[in-house]
């Protein structure tokens, strides 16, 4: 079983010690920062934009996950391309027209990333499966850090692993919420590249060592 990535939420970083957190996450064996952006519109919060994805732009040595809450995406593409995203996932619930945003995040030279949320199904990624590089599987209802992991995930997970294979893709998946040792494993059996944690991470006594633990957990 390969390792998974980890992609650490800067959601749950201290912000008065952003670069100290961020510095934190380049030294582990973290894989990317995941950077959440929200809009008090599409979700129910407001987290931070883009004076502070410079900065952590600045300090960050490994590539940025950015997860756009956000609607109309469309409007930012070249904004989050130009301060440094290396993939953007935007909602599916958010886009009126998915595969022109994909082919749009593409052109400005960034990996094409879709989030869906707990109450999506996975069927209608049938026909753009191949246009996308990962899907962001939201395991809580996006919004806030902190939440309990939905259960239902492990059958999405396995339902999306067998489209992808079915298509001939090679989209990665990313779970995302609710993250913790507890289910980690068992996400990277049903068939999960990437695990974003937030809470579990930042919350802990030693940071760099849950990160750890997190991508080696799954394959002990
Ligand atoms: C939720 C965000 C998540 C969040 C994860 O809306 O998309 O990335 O930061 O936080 P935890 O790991 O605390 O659930
Ligand atoms: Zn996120």
């Amino acid at each position: 079983m390969q390792k998974p990535k980890i992609a650490p939420s800067l959601l749950a970083a201290d912000f008065g010690n952003l670069q100290r957190d961020v510095e934190m996450v380049n030294n582990s064996v973290a894989d990317w920062h995941h950077i959440d952006v929200m809009d008090g519109v599409f979700v129910p919060n407001i987290s931070y934009g883009m004076p502070v994805i410079k900065a952590i732009a600045q300090h960050a040595t490994k590539p940025l996950d950015v997860h756009l809450m956000i609607v109309d995406p469309d409007r930012y593409i070249k904004t989050f391309a130009d301060l440094g995203a290396n993939t953007l996932n935007v909602h599916y619930e958010a886009c009126t027209h998915l595969h022109r945003t994909l082919q749009a995040i593409k052109a400005e030279g960034m990996k094409a990333g879709v989030a869906i949320n707990p109450h999506t199904n996975i069927s209608l990624l049938e026909d753009t499966i191949k246009d996308i590089d990962i899907v962001c599987m939201m395991s809580v209802n996006p919004g806030f850090g902190g939440q309990s992991f939905i259960e239902n995930t492990y059958d999405k997970v396995k339902a999306l692993k067998s489209l992808i294979k079915n298509k001939g893709a090679h989209t990665l998946i990313e779970i995302d919420g609710g993250v913790t040792s507890k289910n980690a494993k068992a996400l990277v059996d049903a068939g999960a590249d990437v695990l974003v944690a937030g809470s579990f991470v930042f919350k802990s006594d030693d940071p760099a060592q849950t990160i750890s633990d997190l991508k080696n957990i799954a394959v002990d």
